[in-house]
């Protein structure tokens, strides 16, 4: 098949898209297809609009690749891509809208409030709010930003206005959740839409405080114990609300669901990612290991998946 993979682009998560769109261009080689690397700059639109493919799987990460904005122009082109179309994308990419549609559905989520962030809006009154409404620790997030970046853990009143101003330079729209203490867990899903499966439940164990950009991309940054050492029981229950919020998101092919164990043995979703990291060190093909897929196999997996 003629493919081409559309990598890095201009969001913050650049980097891991270099190298997610470097595993997969591989894979695809190795699997006979014809590929095209088109390292994505939405200012120079040139080579998509002229893709002459089959096929264009979307190596991108963040903003312009994982929030629906690609996928409608390829919709437009009428060029088939793999994974998650428009809405579905954008609804996985906001994450308190997401987790409306979580909660709405009986998947518990972190209590959580967003603020806008623009010019009529004083950050001193976000910061009051914020301290009515939370107590520490508590996190904060821009809404639409992957792999952490721009995200604190807030664990003293002063760090609060800092940490609005670094998530306010992803996005205006800042996500403050409740701090969920835990394991971190994470669920790979795959298949067409109605017969999706979740794989073996991966546990992170991150050399830092938490799972942030070093410990995701840092070589031996964090240790990935698949499957996860958790009862069957609390595994199907992860499994199974990984499946519902893949599904009611109505994604496609492929998404990876995040998840916190909170002290209680409950799970706590976190998120969808609907174009989760495909890297070396990256947890999906972890998780496709333990079953006998290799990085090749579930790659090429991926793409019969989109075309039949
Ligand atoms: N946002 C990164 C790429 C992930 O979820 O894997
Ligand atoms: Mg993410």
């Amino acid at each position: 098949m003629k493919i081409a993979v559309l990598y890095g682009g201009i969001s913050g998560e650049r980097e891991v898209s270099l190298s997610t769109g470097k595993g997969v261009i591989q894979a695809l080689i190795n699997k006979g297809h014809e590929v095209k690397g088109i390292d994505f700059d939405p200012g120079k639109l040139d080579e998509v609009l002229n893709l002459d493919v089959d096929l264009v799987f979307i190596g991108l990460h963040g903003r312009f690749g994982e929030d629906g904005k690609i996928q409608g122009l390829l919709d437009m082109l009428n060029i088939p891509y793999v994974g998650s179309g428009v809405l579905s994308s954008a609804l996985a990419m906001d994450k308190a809208k997401s987790k409306q549609i979580f909660s709405s559905q009986g998947i518990q989520t972190a209590f959580s409030r967003t603020y806008v962030v623009n010019q009529f809006e004083k950050l001193s009154d976000i910061v009051m709010d914020v301290k009515a409404n939370f107590s520490i620790p508590f996190v904060v997030k821009p809404n639409q930003e992957g792999s952490t970046l721009g995200l604190t853990i807030v664990k003293e009143e002063q760090q609060i206005q800092k940490a609005l101003e670094v998530a306010s330079a992803s996005d205006s729209v800042l996500l403050v959740e409740e701090y969920v203490g835990g394991r971190e867990v994470t669920v790979p899903v795959v298949g067409k839409q109605g017969e999706e499966e979740a794989l073996p439940v991966i546990e992170i164990i991150p050399k830092n405080d938490y799972y942030d950009f070093d410990s995701k991309y840092k070589p031996g940054g964090s240790e990935h114990i698949v499957p996860a050492k958790v009862s069957e029981d609390l595994t199907k229950q992860l499994q199974t609300n990984a499946v519902k919020a893949h599904q009611l998101l109505s994604c496609d092919v492929y998404s990876r669901v995040d998840f916190i164990i909170n002290e209680n043995n409950i799970p706590i979703i976190l998120e969808v990612n609907t174009l989760p990291g495909m890297t070396p060190t990256s947890l999906f093909p972890d998780s496709a290991q333990v079953i006998g897929w290799s990085y090749d196999d579930l790659i090429e997996r991926f793409v019969t998946l989109s075309v039949t």
